[in-house]
């Protein structure tokens, strides 16, 4: 099967680019986490989503260095998880992840989740402000923060993280989030993009993969790119991998994405963000 092309870029409010398709390894098991990242970059991702809570940094890093390519040419995220909020905790929880990945930076930092019940986010935050400005952390940014979460990171430290990872799928398109994001100048990132799988069986979809001669997984992929989002799957297998990159080559139409913007439930497969 010839490779799919890369997939373009999104840029960023600091300058810096993302690929707008990587490939998420969360439960990526460690055993496995090298040699699926190594063949997603051969198939042609140039983006690895990980966390220090997936335990496959180590296993990111090793794919970054032994691929072959020019570490620049790859864009490398990872998250500060929730036992480490505050300043001098995150510092070391990065540290911890950079001697993990065995690289001298990262491209994208992010605060896994806000945890408001610690309420030490804005402090977590500014510690990323100070990798960033080390150069340790190319870009810094945020996931699963409400807009009244990133309003107050703004405010009191002035620094706008460039994205935003949340949960976002046809169930939950996150319409009110889009738009402050729109506003705050914030780049929307979809984690669970298809939602977990679990929605690909929905006859609308099925439909609408028929008419373009296309897969469940690549009309949501699609659906996303419409809309400018980020979008990182998580997939096991070659093909599947190389099946959601694959998702520029055709164009839905505006009976398609008003079908798919029809599938709004409100459902969330992970936890509400304020919940913890
Ligand atoms: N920031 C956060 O809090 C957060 C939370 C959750 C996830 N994430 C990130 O987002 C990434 C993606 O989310 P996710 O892993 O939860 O869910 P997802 O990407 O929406 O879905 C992954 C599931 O869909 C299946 N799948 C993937 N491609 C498919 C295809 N082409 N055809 C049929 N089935 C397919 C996978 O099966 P197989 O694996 O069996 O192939 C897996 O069960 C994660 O890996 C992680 O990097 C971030």
């Amino acid at each position: 099967m010839p490779h799919p092309p890369l997939a373009p870029t999104i840029q960023l409010a600091d300058g810096r680019a993302i690929p707008q398709v990587g490939y998420g390894m969360y439960k990526v098991p460690a055993a496995d986490a090298t040699r699926l990242a190594l063949e997603a970059i051969r198939i042609g991702y140039r983006h690895l989503d990980t966390a220090a809570l997936y335990g496959n940094e180590a296993e990111a890093g090793a794919a970054v260095r032994e691929c072959g390519l020019p570490r620049d040419d790859l864009f490398v995220t990872s998250k500060v998880w929730n036992d480490d909020h505050g300043y001098d905790e995150t510092l070391r929880a990065f540290d911890a992840s950079m001697d993990r990945f065995g690289l001298d930076r990262l491209d994208l930092y992010l605060i896994h989740w806000p945890v408001p019940s610690q309420d030490r986010y804005v402090d977590t935050w500014r510690a990323l402000v100070r990798l960033r400005e080390e150069g340790r952390a190319t870009s810094i940014g945020v996931s699963n923060f409400h807009a009244h979460h990133l309003e107050r990171l703004i405010d009191e430290t002035g620094v706008t993280p460039v994205v935003n990872q949340v949960e976002l799928h046809p169930w939950l398109p996150q319409r009110e989030l889009r738009a402050a994001h729109e506003r705050l100048g914030v780049r929307t990132e979809a984690w669970s993009p298809l939602a977990r799988g679990r929605l690909l069986g929905d006859p609308v979809l099925e439909r609408i993969a028929a008419k373009h001669g296309r897969s469940a997984a690549q009309v949501v992929l699609a659906w996303h790119v419409a809309n400018g989002t980020i979008v990182i799957p998580k997939a096991s297998s070659p093909e599947r991998i190389a099946e959601n990159l694959d998702v520029f080559s055709f164009r839905l139409d505006e009976d398609d994405v008003a079908a798919l913007d029809g599938l709004e439930s409100g459902e969330r497969t992970g936890r509400d963000p304020d919940d913890d």
